[in-house]
């Protein structure tokens, strides 16, 4: 049996080994070139036909739920949650494109990237109103979504 030193070196020599084939201490697991990854593929109108559009988009289908007076439709109001998360994510995905109008310099980019934050995070707090199954707090999410939509057209959308 070795000593106790020892053991505790053999022991730390096993973990470092473990680490290293693990990949661990990276940004994370090793991956080839060969691995599937995150690639961008929708532009800025098909987020907002898809998810912002004011009938068609899942903002129009929240909308139109909510105006049904839905009660205790527990799966309907599930699914408008699902849909203000993706609309937030939406958010995220616009970040990272360029807008037609106002992107000319740095000031313009940070600009529309603040846009997009606030419409992200405005699409957040419409989440959770719809969590709450509450009319006024609901009326007062989307009234606050309407405005980042509002706003960014104002500044980033040309026609
Ligand atoms: C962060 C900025 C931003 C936010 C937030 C935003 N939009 Fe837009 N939207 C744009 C831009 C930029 C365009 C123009 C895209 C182009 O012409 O390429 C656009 C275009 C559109 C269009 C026309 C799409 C087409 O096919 O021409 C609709 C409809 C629209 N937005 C609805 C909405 C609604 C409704 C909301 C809110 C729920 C919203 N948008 C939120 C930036 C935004």
């Amino acid at each position: 049996m070795p000593t106790l030193p020892t053991r505790i070196a053999l022991l730390l020599a096993a973990a470092t080994a473990v680490a290293i084939v693990a990949g661990v201490g990276g940004v994370g697991p090793a991956t080839g070139d060969d691995e599937p990854a995150p690639e961008a593929v929708a532009g800025i109108k098909n987020v907002m036909n898809a998810l912002n559009h004011e009938q068609d988009g899942f903002y129009g289908l929240i909308r139109g739920f909510c105006q049904a007076n839905p009660g205790k439709d527990d799966e309907g109001w599930k699914l408008a949650q699902h849909r203000a998360i993706i609309m937030a994510e939406g958010g995220n995905m616009l970040m990272g494109m360029t807008p037609p109008k106002g992107a000319d310099d740095d000031a313009g980019m940070r600009n529309w990237r603040t846009e997009c934050a606030a419409f992200r995070d405005a699409c957040k707090e419409l989440r959770k109103a719809l969590a709450f199954k509450n009319a006024e707090k609901v009326t007062a999410a989307l009234t606050a979504v309407q405005a980042r939509c509002d706003a960014c057209h104002t500044a980033h959308r040309s026609q």
